[in-house]
């Protein structure tokens, strides 16, 4: 099974099944947990969906588009793991990934 494991801003480990082609942001709020608000719905305007995605699993996400990359540079929270949960969607290659939801801007 193709898992991955979340961890909300208090600490909560929250396991997810991943699906295929589902944005991460979905599988995040899907998993109940209401801290991510994800405002603008998955278009890619709001950076309400940050969060930080382990280093060795940086190789298997898309690359940044340049809209994801100006609003990561508009957070007070930008790291190198730093990416907008509704920009990339589960693949099998991202199985094992834990995936921190970024503080709030
Ligand atoms: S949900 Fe708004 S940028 Fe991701």
């Amino acid at each position: 099974m193709s898992n991955f494991t979340v961890i909300s801003r208090n600490g909560q480990v929250v396991p997810v099944e991943g699906r295929d082609g589902i944005s991460i942001m979905e599988h995040i709020r899907d998993a109940g947990v209401d801290e991510l608000l994800a405002l603008c719905g998955g278009c890619c305007s709001c950076a309400t969906c940050h969060v930080y995605v382990d280093d060795e699993f940086q190789e298997h996400l898309p690359a940044l588009s340049v809209d994801e990359d100006d609003l990561l540079d508009s957070s007070d929270h930008r790291r190198s793991q730093s990416r907008l949960s509704c920009q990339v969607r589960f693949t099998p290659e991202l199985a094992g990934m834990i995936v921190t939801l970024a503080p709030e801007d």
